[in-house]
């Protein structure tokens, strides 16, 4: 997995063909990694023969030079260990946690030039002290770890370094000036980690440097000047930073390099023409910036693009003509411009593999062309103003995992041939005019996200309903008629919307097999019966509306072992990798779905971010009847509850007060009856109370956020209640004095878009990872979702 330099190589291959079998390893290095083996044993409390199959070999009989993941030097008068491979030692489904003091005894090889610990999720500091003895030390890869703290200064003194790893760890602090004093540095990857403060000017001491990745840190202030002396650099990655200022002109001067990726940091100023220049430039990333394009109409540039990103570089007018010439061009992010006209003609003809061109004004029709052939992968369109029916070729671009064309005014049916892209993943055509009457039935595929809400689709909701399907999004059209018993097909379904439908029949008992749902949205349709018990099955839940249907009966007391609403899982969020290999991505962080749900009278939108806390329940406008189930106290993850509008009676339960993140409780148009629970002034967020038009009597309870719930209406109609909020004294108040009033509490949250709904953006991160360099090892798998996890 690890790439050696080919140096390296020739010296491990050199030593096994001068193999000489009458030495044996030092018995102290041996002894070191027996005991580097026995603590890693120890810290996993794992038996010897579950754990480490991979580090089986390493026994006391055996000669440690002839052990797996180890080296020796050839020389003939002495052998010592050289090379420790000791990269994946931990499964990712091992439950342990290593701590980076199980390296000491490592520390006492001191003949070691080659140390490779990739992904093995070590904890805490980089002991310094025990590096500063690794003297020959030419590699170093820590990548993906869970190192802390800074970068020890005792590294800067491993003087032969040639290839330094840390990226995906969480380091921090600056990076030291004395990073220049390691001069044979021909790869530095310090990228996913909390690195800040400025880019060292020393780092132009490096000479040799071939790749220099400082992506995804938090390093702000100019790029130095000099980087144009970093004369070998091929790769130059300094995205997702803060860096400001201008791109220094001096990176003209670096005429190896073939890839630039300096995207989403602060930059500004007009691109520098001089790029033009650099022949074996391959990928540039430039967007994210605030960069400026002084329309260089007649620019030739001398190189031959295969990536190219100008996202937000204020683009204007025609997607730019100099594009074309980039034959080998294969991927092009140009979103988030100012674009306008039609796709052009050349565009078509490029035939590549991804194509994003959202947040611009692109009109026209999507010309059949772009579909004749089989490399696209990746086609994002959204919020254009694109119009016309689908081309009925789609189909023919078979390789397409992506389709986003969310935001348009596309219109007619969605093509049949659309069933034959058996890659497809992700198809949002959200916010259109499609209409038809049936679905696509995916017979090839089996997309994970599919949003086809706010078109003008009808009909009953039938397909053959994919097994792979995690959202399935089909809210705001004019579907009717039964949900189909197939809809249970999908064993992995985590979130069902049809809202805003004209859906009939019973509410099905087989959704509640879906065991996997934790978001499920019928409200607005025309759903009948008193079949809520089953749904509290579905113990994943915590975002439930059913409101504005047509159902009776009681609300099940079983909903209080709603598990979700008690402690909303805290992970909700959606990778998908697209593409073969290789680091260094691109990550499209799409908004795919909207989920409209109702809050208090007015509508309003809530940012993703938040998402994973959000438990709502909201039973509103049905014809519910019955007593409140004491139970509901339970679901402590609730922010809203919204019960309003149907034919509740009885007492209000004093376990309401047990609803801790509560911000909104609508409880208006029943009939219930009795006093309000003085527990109601525990719901310390509160900021939403309607318990008007029912029979309550006696006095509103005070305290706290109760108190600062005082405006009328939210009590009107009611058979007899008082209290300051209302200015109706009760008789029981004998010398009313005002309590001290409390400050009104913001709502947890930002709401956006005030008035419009209540809207939950599901944002869906499309990786794709594609190779820009060979010179860095295969990503690990895991590390980019851990790192946004941790990240947001
Ligand atoms: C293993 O753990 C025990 C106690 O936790 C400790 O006494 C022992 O020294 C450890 N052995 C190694 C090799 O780290
Ligand atoms: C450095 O190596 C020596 C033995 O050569 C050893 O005694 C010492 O503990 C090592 N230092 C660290 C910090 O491990
Ligand atoms: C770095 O090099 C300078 C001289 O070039 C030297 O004074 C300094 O001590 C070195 N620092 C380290 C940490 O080796
Ligand atoms: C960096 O380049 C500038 C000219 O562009 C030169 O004056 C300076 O000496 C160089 N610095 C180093 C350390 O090579
Ligand atoms: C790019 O090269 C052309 C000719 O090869 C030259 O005229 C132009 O000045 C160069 N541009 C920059 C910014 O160096
Ligand atoms: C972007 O740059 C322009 C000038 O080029 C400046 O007026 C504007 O304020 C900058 N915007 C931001 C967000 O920095
Ligand atoms: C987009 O283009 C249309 C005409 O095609 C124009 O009316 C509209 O103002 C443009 N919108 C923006 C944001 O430039
Ligand atoms: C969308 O397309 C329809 C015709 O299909 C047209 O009547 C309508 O004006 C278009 N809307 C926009 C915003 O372009
Ligand atoms: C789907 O593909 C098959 C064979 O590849 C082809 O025969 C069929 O016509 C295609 N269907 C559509 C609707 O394009
Ligand atoms: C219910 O959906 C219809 C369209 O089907 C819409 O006109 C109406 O406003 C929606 N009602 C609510 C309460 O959202
Ligand atoms: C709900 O769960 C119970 C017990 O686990 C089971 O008997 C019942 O069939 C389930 N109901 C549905 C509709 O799946
Ligand atoms: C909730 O589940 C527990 C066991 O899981 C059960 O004892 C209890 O009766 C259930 N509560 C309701 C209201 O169904």
């Amino acid at each position: 997995m690890a790439k050696l330099s080919p140096l390296l190589l020739l010296l491990i291959l050199g030593h096994v063909i001068f193999f000489t079998p009458t030495l044996s390893c030092p018995e102290y290095q041996k002894q070191a990694l027996l005991h580097f083996k026995a603590s890693i044993i120890n810290a996993t409390s794992s038996t010897e023969s579950t754990l480490l199959n991979r580090l089986q070999s390493w026994s006391s009989s055996s000669d440690c030079c002839n052990w797996d993941r180890v080296s020796c030097s050839s020389s003939f008068s002495s052998r010592t260990v050289i090379a420790l491979y000791l990269e994946d030692l931990i499964l990712q489904k091992d439950p342990m946690v290593l701590t980076s003091t199980i390296l000491t005894p490592l520390f006492r090889i001191k003949s070691l030039t080659y140390l490779d610990l990739y992904h093995n999720r070590i904890q805490g500091e980089l002991p310094g002290d025990g590096f500063a003895n690794l003297t020959k030390l030419t590699y170093l890869d820590l990548t993906g770890n869970d190192f802390i703290g800074s970068i020890p200064s005792q590294l800067f003194n491993l003087r032969y370094l040639q290839y330094l790893n840390m990226r995906y760890n969480s380091f921090h602090g600056n990076i030291p000036k004395e990073i220049g004093n390691l001069t044979k540095l021909q790869e530095l990857c310090l990228q996913d980690n909390n690195f800040f403060d400025e880019i060292p000017s020393s780092i132009q001491n490096l000479k040799e440097l071939k790749v220099l990745d400082l992506s995804h840190n938090s390093l702000s202030m100019e790029i130095p000047i000099d980087i144009g002396n970093l004369s070998s650099i091929v790769n130059l990655c300094l995205t997702d930073n803060k860096l400001t200022g201008i791109i220094p002109s001096s990176i003209q001067k670096l005429t190896n390099l073939e890839t630039l990726q300096l995207e989403n940091n602060l930059l500004n100023g007009e691109i520098p023409s001089g790029f033009f220049n650099i022949t074996g430039l391959k990928t540039l990333f430039l967007g994210g910036n605030n960069l400026t394009w002084n329309n260089k109409a007649n620019i030739v540039p001398k190189f031959a693009l295969s990536v190219l990103s100008m996202k937000s570089c204020g683009l204007k007018g025609k997607i730019p003509y100099w594009i074309s010439m980039h034959k080998t061009l294969e991927f092009l992010d140009l979103s988030d411009n100012q674009l306008e006209g039609m796709l052009p003609h050349w565009l078509v003809e490029m035939k590549m593999q991804y194509i994003i061109m959202s947040d611009n004004n692109l009109t026209g029709s999507l010309p059949p062309g772009l579909f004749d052939y089989s490399n696209l992968v990746l086609l994002c369109l959204s919020r254009n103003n694109f119009h016309g029916e689908l081309p009925n070729n789609i189909g023919n671009a078979n390789s397409i995992m992506a389709l986003m064309l969310d935001g348009n005014n596309f219109s007619g049916k969605v093509p049949e041939s659309i069933n034959n892209i058996s890659y497809l993943v992700l198809l949002d055509l959200s916010n259109n005019k499609f209409s038809g009457n049936t679905l696509p039935n995916f017979w090839y595929s089996s997309p994970e996200i599919i949003d086809f809400s706010s078109n003008e689709f009808s009909g009953e909701i039938r397909t053959n309903f994919f097994d792979k399907t995690r959202i399935l999004a089909l809210g705001k059209n004019k579907f009717s008629g039964y949900l189909s018993r197939t809809l249970a097909n999908m064993r992995k379904l985590e979130y069902l919307d049809i809202h805003d439908n004209k859906i009939t029949g019973e509410l099905p008992d087989f959704i509640c097999q879906i065991s996997t749902l934790q978001i499920l949205n019928l409200g607005n349709n025309s759903l009948q019966g008193s079949n809520l018990d089953c749904i509290s099955n579905l113990t994943s839940l915590r975002i439930l509306d059913l409101s504005s249907n047509h159902l009776v009966g009681e609300i099940p007391a079983k909903f209080g072992n709603l598990t979700g609403m008690i402690e909303t899982p805290d992970v909700f969020s959606y990778f998908l990798d697209i593409g073969i290999n290789g680091i260094n991505g691109f990550i499209l962080d799409t908004k795919i779905h909207d989920l409209i749900v109702n809050w208090e009278k007015s509508k309003q939108g809530l940012s993703f971010d938040n998402l994973k806390l959000y438990s709502l329940l909201d039973l509103s406008m049905n014809q519910l009847s019955g007593d409140i189930p004491a139970s509901l106290g339970s679901l402590n993850a609730l922010k809203l509850l919204n019960i309003s509008f149907n034919n509740l009676y009885g007492r209000l339960p004093t376990s309401l007060g047990y609803l801790e993140n509560l911000e909104s409780l609508d409880l208006s148009h029943n009939n219930l009856s009795g006093s309000i629970p003085q527990s109601l002034a525990k719901l310390q967020q509160l900021t939403i109370l309607d318990i008007s038009n029912n029979k309550l009597t006696g006095k509103i309870p005070i305290g706290c956020q109760m108190d600062t719930m005082d405006d009328p209406s939210s009590y009107a109609n009611n058979c007899g209640l008082c209290g300051m909020q209302i200015q109706v004294s009760c008789p029981e108040d004998l010398s009313p004095t005002k309590p001290p009033r409390v400050e009104k509490k913001e709502t947890w949250f930002s709401w956006e878009g005030v008035g419009i709904g209540y809207v939950i953006g599901f944002f869906v991160t499309v990786g794709i990872l594609y190779l820009t360099n060979s010179f860095v090892p295969t990503k690990p798998p895991n590390y980019r979702r851990q790192q946004r996890g941790r990240r947001v």
